[in-house]
């Protein structure tokens, strides 16, 4: 693999992109646990039709399925830990390399170190596919207050508000059963914020270097959210 230093990426960003149709474009969707990445892009991929991908969801397959992934990552994942790169890395670029993301996608969670966001945008550059990166910012106290509310299909992935709906309850989308997630409690979170402080919120600053990258207000509810995000995407 030839690695490219950041002035290398950002002078072919800058000269590779401007021409290209943007309908394979991949929109990457960021932010702090519980901002409402996994919400706004299924919105976004109902909406412009393009695949969702997640890690989170990826690995929480993984670790359903006791699959030799899975059992690599589930200690990290219940204790708010990052799962190491190189498990990522292989895991993302095999599932974008699928033909159902040949016209674009979404992507949330990745990249989520700066050797992530290197790699990756490497890889988007030698596939010549723009992208455009959201940061979703929320405070603390509202991360809290969604992740400990949270309950999740175990079968779709859906999430809703405790109180929505009860624990007895079937999703309405699947009728799948309700689950809360083994990192949805107060010390996981804690932990959870301290390493996107440390590790993931260094992106931020490599993303603004290549001029992609746009901020977009988490709070407010879903909707508004979602209209503040389609905004961003135009
Ligand atoms: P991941 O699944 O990516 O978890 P996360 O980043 O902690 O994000 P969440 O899924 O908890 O939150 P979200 O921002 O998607 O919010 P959501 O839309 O659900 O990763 C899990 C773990 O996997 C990591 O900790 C790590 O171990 C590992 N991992 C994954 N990717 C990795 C990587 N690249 N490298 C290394 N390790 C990796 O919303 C939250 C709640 O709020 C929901 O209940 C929702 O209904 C509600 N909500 C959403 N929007 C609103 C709103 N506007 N108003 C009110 N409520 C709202």
């Amino acid at each position: 693999m030839i690695i490219l230093t950041k002035e290398d990426l950002c002078l072919k960003l800058t000269f590779s992109f401007g021409s290209i149709m943007l309908e394979n474009k991949v929109i990457i969707l960021m932010g702090p646990p519980g901002c409402g990445k996994g919400t706004q892009s299924v919105r976004v991929s109902q909406k412009i039709g393009k695949p969702h991908i997640s890690s989170g969801n990826l690995f929480r397959e993984n670790v359903a399925k006791a699959t030799p992934l899975g059992e690599k990552v589930s200690d990290c994942i219940s204790k708010g830990f990052l799962v190491p790169d190189d498990l990522v890395i292989s895991m993302i670029e095999e599932r974008v390399s699928r033909p159902d993301c040949e016209a674009g996608y979404i992507i949330d969670g990745f990249p989520r170190t700066v050797k992530q966001a290197e790699i990756f945008t490497q890889f988007l550059c030698t596939e010549k596919r723009p992208f455009i990166v959201l940061n979703i910012t929320v405070s603390d106290e509202e991360v809290y207050d969604r992740l400990i509310s949270r309950i999740t299909c175990s079968s779709c992935g859906q999430t809703f508000r405790k109180g929505t709906f009860s624990m007895e309850d079937r999703c309405p989308n699947c009728r799948g059963r309700f689950i809360v997630r083994k990192d949805d409690n107060v010390e996981t979170i804690e932990q959870r914020l301290k390493t996107y402080r440390e590790e993931t919120f260094p992106i931020i600053h490599f993303y603004s270097t290549t001029g992609k990258l746009v901020e977009v207000d988490g709070s407010g509810d879903e909707e508004s959210v979602f209209f503040k995000v389609m905004k961003s995407l135009q």
